[in-house]
């Protein structure tokens, strides 16, 4: 399991090109996408549990931080800060691997600055979260070694701030590091003063992802820091015409555009959905169909490209397997189920009032479990946001261009040409 032939796909990943702003109109910048957690097509059990408890984690804090900005009520029904989930890392053989492999494939992330004169760095476009972090050259542990790193000293418009900055990630280790504001650019849309964090410990997750850090696309509301999110600080100093973003996920040419959507990227018109509740990009009236079954209705939808796969309440996603044929719970991964690769569901979509936006049946597959068997990319998953919430990540939005509106408070999907 140790896979030389991925510091390729690392160059790759970090030959992302940037243009600059487009006649007034918006700003794009293109990155390498991943394939999902599979390695080689084969279903990956020791990342799609590592994934499973960094998305409980991430999810978790989410929700400590709304409390923390505005109280528990804005928390969804059924909300709930859940316990930590840890992940167990006794299996010592593993663990060393984790730290020699890189997984080129689980981020989508591209090329950003900080300081002046600027800092390169490559980072996750997380819209599941609402915090800048980067390593900082204090980071002396092994997890940062081969990750560009923030100096401040280097930096003549760093200036450091009075706080700290700590995520849990269950894997007996937090995201931690004192706060700055500093210059920030992204596909040249550059930021004065943004608040962002340079951590000086990783967590094994990350330790392992070729990206250096994470930059959260998710609202106000959702920051650790309390602070304003790269994009609000754009659209607050005029650096953007309009407060949104879209993104095309997929394995070629994935990018991220600020100020609006890429005309270039979709056809049709974007189906708009007001978004529900505080911090997350949530729509509500969501809906799951198999053929011309319904397999769900009327759930709430929280939309994450910080998420690799697709979870749902455990009843619904029972009800979902039940349909296709020869399908089982996967037990050595709870929540997950098996299927015959020859029996991948065609005909999955979801819609939100509006039109069905389908799921390709590759997309619905995590990888090979077997000769005969696939693992579903759909699987149950109670990470506390409350009551008949679906959390779709990737392996949904890879299916269509989705735009994240703060002018309009929506989200937008859109058909890829
Ligand atoms: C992306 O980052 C790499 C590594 O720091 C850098 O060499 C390259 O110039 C950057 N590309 C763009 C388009 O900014
Ligand atoms: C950080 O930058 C300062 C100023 O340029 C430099 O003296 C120092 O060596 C740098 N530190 C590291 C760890 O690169
Ligand atoms: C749909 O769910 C919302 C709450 O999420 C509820 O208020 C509404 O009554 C539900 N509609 C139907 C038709 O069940
Ligand atoms: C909710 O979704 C259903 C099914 O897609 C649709 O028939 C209904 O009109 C939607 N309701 C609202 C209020 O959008
Ligand atoms: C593959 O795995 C499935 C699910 O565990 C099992 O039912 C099936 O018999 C296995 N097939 C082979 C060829 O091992």
């Amino acid at each position: 399991m140790v896979h030389k032939i991925i510091f390729i796909n690392l160059a790759l990943a970090l030959s992302v090109t940037a243009s600059p702003i487009l006649e007034g109109l918006g700003s794009r910048i293109s990155f390498r996408g991943r394939r999902g957690l599979a390695t080689n097509g084969w279903f990956d059990e020791e990342r799609t549990a590592q994934q499973v408890v960094r998305d409980h984690n991430k999810h978790r804090a989410n929700l400590l931080n709304l409390q923390q900005n505005m109280g528990r009520e804005a928390f969804n029904k059924g909300a709930q800060i859940l316990p930590i989930a840890v992940h167990d890392t006794t299996n010592q053989r593993r663990q060393a691997e984790q730290l020699t492999d890189e997984n080129d494939d689980e981020f989508w992330g591209g090329n950003i600055t900080i300081g002046t004169p600027p800092q390169h760095f490559f980072l996750d476009f997380d819209t599941g979260s609402a915090d800048l972090w980067v390593p900082s050259v204090d980071c002396t542990e092994a997890s940062c070694s081969k990750k560009h790193k923030y100096n401040a000293s280097a930096s003549s418009t760093s200036e450091s701030k009075p706080e700290s900055f700590s995520i849990k990630y269950g894997d007996g280790s937090v995201v931690t590091g004192p706060v700055y504001t500093d210059a920030v650019s992204i596909a040249g849309v550059s930021v004065a003063d943004q608040t962002f964090s340079a951590v000086h410990a990783l967590a094994p997750a990350f330790a392992s992802a070729p990206s250096d850090g994470i930059v959260g696309l998710a609202f106000p509301a959702l920051s650790r820091l309390h602070q304003t999110p790269f994009v609000n600080s754009a659209v607050a100093q005029g650096a953007v015409r309009h407060g949104e973003f879209g993104l095309k996920l997929a394995p070629a040419r994935s990018e991220l555009f600020l100020g609006g959507t890429d005309p270039a990227l979709y056809t049709g018109p974007v189906e708009y959905h007001p978004v529900t509740g505080s911090g997350f990009w949530k729509i509500g009236n969501g809906s799951l169909t198999l053929g011309s079954t319904t397999v769900s209705a009327n759930f709430t939808t929280v939309i994450d490209s910080g998420t690799t796969l697709m979870y749902g309440p455990a009843p619904a996603v029972a009800a979902f397997y039940a349909l296709v044929p020869g399908a089982a719970p996967h037990a050595a991964q709870p929540g997950f189920y098996a299927f015959p690769c020859a029996a991948a569901p065609a005909g999955v979509a979801f819609a939100w009032g509006g039109r069905a936006w389908p799921v390709r049946a590759a997309d619905l597959s995590s990888g090979r479990l077997n000769a005969t068997h696939c693992v579903g990319a759909l699987g149950a998953g109670d990470m506390g946001l409350g009551e008949n919430t679906w959390l779709l990540g990737d392996s949904f939005m890879k299916n269509v261009y989705t735009a994240f509106s703060f002018d309009k408070n929506a989200v937008g999907f859109a058909e890829l040409k």
